[in-house]
């Protein structure tokens, strides 16, 4: 017995402690915003809010500034704390704990102070509770503090508050408490109900007094002052012994609320409907409680009694009877009501005093809400997958419920038989995401449209079959590759896109015949792997690939001659007249292979063996293959190596071994590749195929037997010994322009190479001279970034322009200045870098060129190696040119177009020749085979969705608290 009974005293200490002790039992205040842990000063414990959200960010206000009123000590510190959601995603969520079937008293408080007030106007938002839409805030005075309470029974464990954006300003939040009621109070609180409190009242707490709260209310409800406006007689006695009369109660107010009463006459309230707290449901129920106890004013033998009328009418059969010796009456009120009700409490007839009496009131307003809706779990999971897989963490809370993410449709509940809500639609559009698509998305079975285009998707197209729904499917401006798989054909797709990636082969023959039949609605351009409606497709490869034969075949045309040097040269047709010039030129040397020449013009680019095995993906084992394990090197760079190889075929190239660099890397080199891909040109480097295989990044160009133009000016040979003469270097600035003139002018967007030098212009079998190294060009209307060039400073010194780096503004003129600095290479035979002048104290290759002219010896600056060979008329024309495209202004420098037109005006006095038909136009293959080269160069964005679900909104007031002297309280 003594064993039981220490045991039980055991109990009793313990749960004293609990009481007192760090936290109250029942209670979850959490401080948004706040970094820290703390008791206030009614030793309430609060923590920060980084254990239930994972989004947002915390601000600090001016908390003196904000408007508080007599509980100011009280507020002070979880108000000047909060958190803010800026995006992108529109819906923020917290997890908040409860014991599931419980009831709860839930606050949340917001006061936006300077976060806010500088925003135009308001700040609108949607608060939802669980599944249920529950509220919506507009703040118009940022200084005031908003409260919204309500009180429910917790249908789970865990339930997510939430914060919809609204039209205006990011939402935000204080405060958010939890306190546990007990199963027993407020009997009117039922499951699938919601009941946001309107006013809770001490009545008689003389107004401006600070409310009456915990620790005098153990479920720390908030009980106001009498508001202002009222004037009704108030009567208290704070030596009432009321603490038996109420014990059981179950949501008794304090003691301290019930020891303060309105005495008077008729004691009237009215309930404003709309200036009420917006809940999205237009709710017409009200729950009023009344709390009645005599507090001493009665003598022995009176006795009170009360009449409670709702717009005149009683309420109840029995009326409220008081005795001195004092009953406690909770009065419970269910009131339907759509105008402004007005409640009025009299003495009764019979009543002894006639004097009505109240010591505290509280109103609710109701609201219904589905506790069965949920999302299907399935799909929950797969989201769960795919937010984790792309980074998507900014979005919290179900897919769904209450508001969908931005970026997924739900079925909708009010028409769909299930009440497990499902998705329809995933809309990534320009997420900026990266990486392959995860095969979680084949968990969205419901799923009827899938959008991931614009983004930097890489690898092939999962397996999807099981999306049996799918109508629409967007991919296009991605970098995926691969084949187009067969079950495509098995969807009832009716769009499918795919342009701008790097897919591969045949498309699937079911997938065929819904395109011949006008059933699916399909677009792939600049996917220059891929076989479709009899377009010219480069073949399919990579691993499948067994067009060796193709290859083997065409290889033989186009490396009858071969030989090369640096990094290209492709396939290379050559056009009659200029391999006829340059026969011409070098008659001395053996033939050209003219044939081969004329056939290719001829048939044009599709005909042309060339590019039909153009482009290829590589594995990692044929790479070291062909290079034989890496065993030549042509070149290194700060980008890698250049290794020298042979296909199997016998074609010979360039393979380009990428660094392993950086992070976003792997992007660069796809873009680079699908750059390669769609630029053609004679004279530009022929790309062959590219190896991206593990973190291999590799490129394999045609190789260029002659190697750079640079190589051929700094040989110390002479003319008769090999140099280049002067025919040869105009021929050869001639071609490049064409090339830069192509990037320039006729790709779209236009691009920038960034690099021109004489070390990227190569030279083929013929010395007909190509561009390389497009590895750091740049699509127009992407670059205007300060970062990104410093490393290729080293490789350009010399050719750099001196604008570009006031400006950082990359435009063409910054090319068209370093060709300048390659023509003036080209006359002189000297590098830009060299400071080696004979009998002049010229600084650098500009300064030198433009004082010899200035005392007018031009002769002096030509390049001795290259003989004499050569018309004075010619050379001052080049390098008037090369000064031109060197002026300081930009303006003031020709475009390519211009220089292309110099440079062949310069060849005719060189030849004596007319140029009719010797220069065609620089561009072979047809401007409309470029026209739909594209890049995704708009950066990725967030749509937000401000839409809600529901159409219902009114305008809503402020707070209740704040606004409370309007409810019109009067004593008659
Ligand atoms: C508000 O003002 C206070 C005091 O001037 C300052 O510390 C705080 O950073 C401001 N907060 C915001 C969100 O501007
Ligand atoms: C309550 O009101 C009545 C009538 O207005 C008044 O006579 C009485 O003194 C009041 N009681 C107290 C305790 O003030
Ligand atoms: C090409 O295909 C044949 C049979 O179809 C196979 O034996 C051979 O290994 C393949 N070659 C390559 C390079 O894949």
């Amino acid at each position: 017995m003594a064993a039981a009974k220490l045991f039980f005293v055991g109990i009793f200490v313990c749960c004293e402690l609990l009481h007192r002790g760090a936290a109250q039992a029942g209670f979850t205040s959490i401080d948004c915003g706040s970094t820290t842990e703390y008791t206030d000063e009614l030793g309430i414990d609060w923590v920060s809010d980084g254990d239930y959200t994972s989004t947002g960010q915390n601000a600090v206000i001016d908390i003196q500034k904000a408007k508080l009123g007599a509980d100011a000590v009280n507020d002070r510190r979880k108000l000047q704390t909060l958190r803010y959601f800026p995006g992108p995603a529109s819906k923020h969520c917290y997890a908040i704990p409860f014991v599931a079937n419980e009831k709860y008293l839930i606050r949340l408080t917001f006061l936006g102070g300077n976060l806010t007030s500088s925003a135009a106007g308001t700040v609108d938002f949607s608060i939802s509770l669980g599944t249920a839409h529950w509220q919506d805030v507009q703040v118009t005075d940022p200084w005031t503090p908003i409260v919204r309470e309500a009180s429910y029974i917790a249908p789970q464990a865990t339930s997510p508050i939430c914060f919809q954006r609204g039209d205006v300003g990011d939402p935000f939040v204080n405060s958010i408490e939890t306190r546990r009621l007990t199963s027993f109070s407020y009997q009117l609180i039922v499951t699938a109900f919601i009941y946001t409190n309107v006013f809770r009242l001490d009545c008689g707490l003389k107004s401006g007094s600070p409310s009456t709260r915990y620790p005098d209310d153990q479920w720390d409800r908030i009980w106001a002052a009498d508001p202002e406006s009222v004037d009704i007689p108030g009567i208290t006695n704070a030596n009432a012994q009321l603490a038996n009369t109420i014990a059981t109660a179950g949501n008794e107010p304090p003691v301290a609320v019930l020891q303060s009463a309105w005495n008077a006459s008729t004691i009237s309230f009215q309930l404003p409907l709309s200036a009420l707290p917006e809940s999205p449901i237009d709710s017409t129920f009200f729950y009023i409680v009344l709390y009645f106890v005599e507090i001493g004013g009665l003598k022995a033998t009176d006795f009170r009694v009360v009449d409670v009328n709702v717009d005149g009418e009683a309420v109840s059969d029995s009326p409220v009877t008081l005795t001195s010796d004092s009953t406690f009456e909770a009065w419970s009120l269910l009131l339907e009501t759509t105008k402004s009700a007005d409640v009025t409490i009299t003495p009764s007839s019979n009543s002894s005093v006639p004097v009505a009496l109240l010591n505290g009131v509280e109103v609710y307003k109701i609201q219904t809400y589905n506790t069965s809706l949920t999302t299907s779990a399935t799909a929950v999971k797969s989201i769960e997958a795919i937010k984790t897989k792309f980074n998507l963490d900014e979005w919290q809370g179900d897919p769904c419920l209450v508001w969908p993410y931005d970026w997924v449709k739900c079925t909708d509940p009010s028409t769909s038989e299930s009440l497990a809500m499902d998705i329809t639609a995933l809309e990534l559009s320009k997420f900026n995401l990266r990486g392959t698509i995860p095969t979680d998305i084949a968990g969205l079975l419901q799923l009827t449209e899938l959008a991931l285009d614009n983004n930097l998707l890489t690898g092939s197209i999962p397996n999807l079959s099981a999306l049996t729904k799918l109508k629409y499917l967007r991919l296009q401006n991605n970098s995926l590759s691969g084949t187009i798989p067969d079950f495509l054909g098995s969807l009832p797709l009716s769009v499918l896109t795919l342009d701008n990636n790097l897919f591969e082969g045949e498309l699937p023959q079911s997938l065929q015949e819904k395109i011949d039949s006008g059933r699916l609605t399909f677009s792939a351009t600049n996917n220059p792997f891929l076989c479709f409606g009899g377009n010219q497709c480069l073949p399919p490869t990579s691993s499948s690939r067994n067009q060796t034969s193709d290859g083997r075949k065409n290889g033989r045309n186009s490396s009858s001659v071969g030989v090369i040097v640096g990094a290209t040269v492709g396939g290379v047709v050559v056009l009659l007249l200029l391999l006829l010039l340059i026969y011409w030129i070098f008659i001395k040397k053996p033939a050209p292979q003219t044939g081969t020449g004329m056939g290719a013009v001829q048939g044009g680019r599709d005909e042309h063996p060339r590019n039909a095995s153009a482009q290829n993906s590589f594995s990692w084992m044929e790479v070291t293959t062909m290079t034989s394990n890496f065993a030549k090197i042509l070149g290194r760079g700060g980008y890698g190596n250049v290794y020298y190889g042979e296909l199997p075929d016998g074609r010979k190239v360039a393979v380009k071994v990428n660094k392993g660099n950086t992070k976003h890397g792997k992007q660069q080199f796809l873009n680079e590749v699908s750059l390669l891909s769609r630029v053609h040109h004679r004279h530009l480097v022929s790309f062959i195929g590219f190896c991206n295989e593990g973190n291999h990044e590799i490129l394999i160009y045609d190789f260029m037997s002659e190697g750079t133009l640079e190589d051929h000016l700094t040989e110390t040979r002479d003319v008769n010994n090999g140099a280049l003469d002067w025919m040869t270097r105009l021929d050869i600035v001639l071609n490049a322009s064409k090339g830069i003139e192509y990037l320039h002018k006729s790709c779209n967007p236009p691009i920038i190479h960034r690099d021109i030098k004489t070390a990227n212009i190569l030279l083929d079998e013929h010395f007909v001279a190509k561009v390389s190294d497009f590895g750091i060009s740049k699509p127009m209307p992407e670059e205007n970034r300060t970062g990104g060039v410093t490393t290729d400073i080293k490789g350009t010194f010399g050719y750099l322009d001196p604008e570009y780096f006031k400006s950082y503004r990359l435009t063409e003129k910054n090319d068209v200045y370093s060709f300048g600095v390659v023509l003036l290479e080209v006359i002189t035979g000297k590098p830009p870098t060299t400071i080696n002048f004979p009998h002049s104290r010229a600084s650098n290759l500009l300064d030198w060129v433009q004082r010899s002219i200035r005392d007018g010896n031009i002769e002096a600056i030509v390049d001795p190696k290259m003989g004499t060979n050569y018309k004075i008329e010619s050379i001052w024309k080049v390098t008037e040119l090369a000064l031109s495209c060197l002026r300081p202004a930009l303006s003031e420098r020709p475009d390519m177009t211009r220089v292309l037109q110099e440079l062949t005006e310069a060849m005719e006095h060189e030849n004596h020749q007319t140029t009719v038909n010797v220069f065609p136009s620089p561009s072979e293959i047809p401007p409309s085979a470029f026209n739909q080269y594209q890049r995704v160069s708009e950066p990725p964005r967030v749509v937000r969705n401000s839409s809600r679900g529901d159409s219902s909104r009114r305008s809503s007031s402020q707070d209740s608290i704040a606004t409370f002297s309007s409810y019109n309280i009067t004593a008659r």
